[in-house]
């Protein structure tokens, strides 16, 4: 199974992992045989890429760290209480007694998301965005509360802890909803006035908070300042170093990672490996260097299914990655230095001391490349 960008796909391409809009609904399901009608759908929705399982590394498979359900859950949740915040116009509109619900079953979701971290502690983020864009805001939430709950296991929180973290990272961007919707989803750059606007969400977001049952204040300091920086150049307090709370420097990181990794309507995602190198330059700049640290061990920088250029010559696919090692996959290797198909054998990055991944390609330019007409 592999992801490819909607561009390259054809009729007849096997679905090899089922697709959700952020309402829960199913868009493809695994298994199904792509028509021209389907991928026409997926263009309209602004899928960036879809995995395919064409019996190219049959064996290969991309485990995501929770199950499908419970992430499909947690973003319908988080899109109904948005949605219901958005409806409400007041503290006179607020409706406790649906709020108590709300939260009630966000915080069982975000419970069964710990319970799903904790059992599956070797895994590693491999997964690339397939998130159609309309969809962004809501797969969002739910991608920074799991990449924020897999930092705190890392940092060795306890339940209690990773409730309250998950909570208010799943939350973080709860201001959001009193955000003019034409500035929330402009294309082009935003003016000085529009900025400032968007910089108040730290503070909308809390003070609706804290008029949400059943949260705690360490959750509510996660919406408060997680865009507060190291540094002190973040808003909307300017705290820096220790003023902020942890929470939040690990929200923020996880928040900068998928918002780059993401596709936006104003720009092209950024690859994985470089959105990790980015958040790795980060440390006691715009975060704690220990939050980073912990974060990026999660973070597979070059995911399963990545087509990679060694420093040996030789190019040839991810197929693993190991905790501890996330810029030293294993490599199945297609090609020699010269471009003639080999084998294919594997190299194992993290054994191999004197090879590294020297780059990244793609399937168009290696299908492209001299020799390269004969993978499978
Ligand atoms: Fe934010």
């Amino acid at each position: 199974m592999r992801r490819v960008p909607v561009d390259m796909l054809r009729p007849g391409m096997k679905v090899g992992k089922a697709l959700y809009s952020s309402r829960g609904e199913l868009l493809l399901n695994a298994g199904v045989i792509l028509t021209a009608r389907n991928i026409e759908r997926l263009r309209r929705l602004k899928v960036p890429a879809l995995y395919i399982d064409d019996g190219f590394l049959p064996d290969v498979v991309v485990e995501d760290v929770i199950a499908e359900e419970t992430r499909v859950q947690a973003m319908v949740q988080v899109r109904e209480l948005l949605e219901e915040q958005w409806e409400a116009k007041g503290p006179s509109c607020f409706r406790a007694g649906k709020a108590i619900l709300r939260v009630k079953r966000l915080t069982e979701t975000v419970e069964s998301i710990i319970d799903q971290l904790l059992a599956n502690r070797a895994l590693m983020v491999n997964l690339a965005d397939v998130r159609a864009i309309d969809d962004y805001t809501f797969g969002h939430c739910v991608n920074v509360c799991v990449l924020s709950l897999m930092t705190g296991i890392t940092l060795g929180y306890g339940r209690e802890g990773l409730l309250r973290l998950g909570l208010g990272a799943i939350l973080h961007d709860l201001g959001k909803v009193d955000i003019p919707r034409e500035i929330l989803h402009k294309p082009g750059r935003l003016t000085a006035e529009e900025f400032a606007v968007v910089k108040r969400h730290p503070e909308e977001g809390y003070r609706r908070i804290l008029r949400l049952p059943g949260v705690s204040a360490p959750s509510a300091q996660v919406v408060y300042q997680h865009h507060e920086r190291y540094d002190g150049t973040g808003y909307p307090r300017g705290l820096q170093g220790q003023e902020v709370h942890e929470f939040a420097y690990i929200c923020g990181v996880a928040d900068v990672f998928d918002a780059l990794t993401a596709d936006r309507v104003y720009r092209r995602a950024c690859p994985v490996h470089e959105a990790y190198e980015m958040v790795a330059g980060s440390g006691d700049s715009l975060f704690a260097f220990h939050v980073v640290r912990a974060f990026l061990e999660n973070i597979a920088a070059y995911p399963v299914g990545t087509w990679v250029r060694l420093s040996s010559g030789e190019t040839g696919v991810v197929v693993e990655n190991r905790r501890g090692f996330s810029l030293y996959p294993r490599v199945r290797v297609f090609f020699d230095p010269e471009g003639n198909p080999v084998g294919p054998y594997e190299v194992c990055l993290w054994e191999a001391g004197d090879v590294v991944v020297a780059g990244v390609t793609d399937e168009g330019s290696v299908r492209a490349g001299l020799g390269y007409s004969q993978l499978p």
